[in-house]
């Protein structure tokens, strides 16, 4: 993830930004820079690599600003280079990027054709260029913001600072968390509490939408609506990474809202979306040489490979196994030279995984793991390690770890389908264009919370809880129902829709609540069959969907509204309500939804 700081400061602030910065280091990034107002003129200094090649810069050609922001960039767009690094200014503007503008080429286009010359392969300079025409055409700082910010399209953060205002910093977030630290005569700015820490433990953190006009003895604060509002100014306890809930009750709830901007990041180590090509890291495996995959993980990480199976088997036309870790451990299951075997872990050391692992390997499987903690043993023991920049995950039920792992798996199921020539360019385009518009779909999501409260009230009373799904949003019932039992200790089962009536059909009356999973794909109108059978028998049917509840063509007691997004990658953003609905109940019933019940986060027994 990029990370940004920004300091209204006191004195000179270059040497305290790269400070802050390196306090977000543990997120990743592969250059750095720094920009500050100086005598009303905007200077920056940027590197590629490490921060000590910007402190090398720095101290060659030193800033003397007292007003700067601060980037450690991922690269999304364009490549690792000292150009694509942030800030990224024009003559008034200056400007520090997280997360993604998906509509920065028809922006670019049009400010190009305008006469406003690019330096970067960047969607960020297409933000600068925007707030620079409007103070051409005659808008103050803070009124140039407000217009171009309803003008972007995606999940980000911004800091931005403008020649000729030394007292000046906007701050804007949308999909991607920022929070604001408060100091005596000074104000600061960072991606998270983290990179404050040195300077003030006061923090406001915005929320999703807000913007904020930022002085050193001031700030004000705009909702999307651009109405002012107040945010509270809590105390942080950002000394340790691993405490830091933000303003969230849970970190169960922090990690749900953090997906965009780590699904984004994760996505960024796998694609060029500027090119809209899957570009994999060398992985010492030739995927065009894979005839057979299996696929091993235990629990939610399961769920993430049985999605891939369907990805997989689709895309490459590739034959897929897959199985529990500690079935697969022990059912010498015969495993035919020079296949890949996958192996799902957001701890990497999960004990039945790891077993399996050394047992393909054994059996002479090229090893490769997608693992979230790059330093655990089933990293060490892989021949490839596809990571997911998830950050760390505290709480016990996996959330943020389970999408990241999809978008690894959708990235790799690409690849895999391009390799085998299944796939065309046109075809890889369109499916890395699903995967890009995602952050932004799922912050989407994430603003309308309360249809989740109130649908837990109804959960909350059951005893029971279905969940059904077809193809591949079955495997995202059987997360929904797993994500449920382990919270809120609803006993809760997932069903593939169609063996509905081989069996559970029985379980079904007025009392059982039925979470049914179906985007409107090619199996949408089985899946309506199903419902129906369900309504006959009087179940109270959750219908969550981009299809209107009337298609259903029954009783529909609650509508989770989805919205339209490629079938490619639905399963994402469909995980994400299974884990609202788990939360919200889970609150309801008083349960510890961080740390439920007989519940370990890293299970390194079998
Ligand atoms: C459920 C959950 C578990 C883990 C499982 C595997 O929310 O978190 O089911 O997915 O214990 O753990 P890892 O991914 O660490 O191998």
């Amino acid at each position: 993830m990029c990370g940004i700081v920004g300091i209204l400061g006191a004195k000179p602030v270059a040497l305290d930004l790269v400070d802050a910065l390196r306090r977000l280091e543990y997120r990743g990034y592969d250059s750095a820079g720094v920009a500050t107002v100086e005598n009303g003129h905007l200077e920056r200094r940027r590197a590629e690599g490490k921060l000590r090649n910007l402190e090398t810069r720095l101290q060659s050609e030193p800033l003397a600003g007292h007003t700067g922001i601060g980037h450690t960039r991922w690269a999304t767009h364009g490549k690792p280079t000292e150009r694509n690094a942030h800030p990224h200014m024009s003559g008034r503007v200056s400007v520090v990027h997280n997360g993604i503008i998906e509509n920065y080429r028809d922006l670019k286009a049009e400010l190009q054709a305008k006469g406003h010359v690019f330096a970067s392969d960047t969607d960020t300079e297409a933000v600068v260029h925007l707030i620079t025409d409007e103070m051409d055409a005659g808008h103050g700082p803070v009124e140039a913001v407000r217009r171009s910010l309803k003008r972007l399209s995606g999940a980000f953060a911004l800091g931005i600072i403008f020649a000729g205002h030394d007292d000046l910093m906007i701050a804007a977030r949308q999909g991607s968390p920022l929070a604001i630290g408060h100091g005596k005569g000074e104000m600061y700015l960072g991606s998270d509490a983290i990179a404050l820490a040195p300077f003030t433990s006061e923090i406001t953190y915005l929320e999703e939408g807000d913007w904020a006009v930022l002085s050193r003895t001031k700030i004000e604060i705009f909702d999307r609506n651009g109405g002012a509002v107040q945010r509270p100014v809590t105390k942080s306890i950002a000394s340790s990474l691993l405490v830091d809930k933000g303003n969230h009750r849970h970190f169960m709830a922090k990690e749900i809202h953090e997906q965009p901007e780590v699904i984004s990041h994760t996505l960024s180590h796998y694609l060029d979306m500027g090119e809209g090509r899957v570009q994999f890291p060398e992985l010492g495996i030739d995927l065009s040489a894979i005839t057979r995959v299996s696929i091993s993980a235990c629990g939610t990480a399961y769920y993430a490979g049985l999605v891939a199976k369907y990805w997989i088997e689709r895309l490459a036309r590739i034959p897929v196994e897959i199985d529990v870790a500690s079935e697969f451990r022990y059912r010498e299951a015969p495993m035919s030279p020079g296949g890949l075997a996958l192996f799902v872990s957001q701890s990497g050391e999960t004990a039945d995984t790891l077993a399996t692992l050394r047992y393909a390997k054994a059996n002479g499987q090229r090893i490769a793991s997608v693992v979230n903690v790059r330093t655990s043993t089933i990293a060490r023991e892989s021949d490839a390690v596809l990571p997911t920049l998830a950050g760390p995950e505290i709480g016990v039920a996996s959330t943020k770890a389970f999408t990241c792992q999809l978008a690894v798996l959708a990235c790799l199921s690409i690849a895999l389908g391009r390799a085998s020539g299944h796939i065309d360019a046109a075809k890889e385009r369109e499916l890395v264009q699903a995967l890009v518009e995602l952050p932004r779909h799922i912050s989407v999501l994430l603003r309308n919370e309360h249809k989740f409260e109130e649908l837990a009230h109804a959960l909350g009373k059951a005893r029971d809880v279905i969940y059904l799904g077809r193809g591949i949003s079955y495997p995202v019932a059987l997360e929904g129902a797993l994500k449920l039992k382990e919270i809120s200790y609803i006993h809760a089962e997932g069903y593939a829709a169609g063996e509905l009536k081989h069996g559970p059909i029985a379980l079904i009356d007025e009392n059982v609540p039925v979470v049914v999973v179906c985007p409107k794909d090619e199996l949408f109108d089985k899946t309506v069959s199903n419902m129906q059978e369900v309504a006959a028998r009087g179940g109270q049917i959750v219908m969550v969907s981009n299809a209107d509840p009337d298609e259903a063509g029954c009783k529909v007691v609650s509508h989770i509204e989805m919205p339209d997004v490629h079938p490619f990658s639905a399963p994402l953003i469909y995980a994400v309500p299974m884990q609202l609905i788990a939360y919200h109940t889970a609150v309801l019933m008083g349960t510890d939804v961080d740390q439920p019940r007989n519940l370990a986060k890293s299970v390194t027994v079998e």
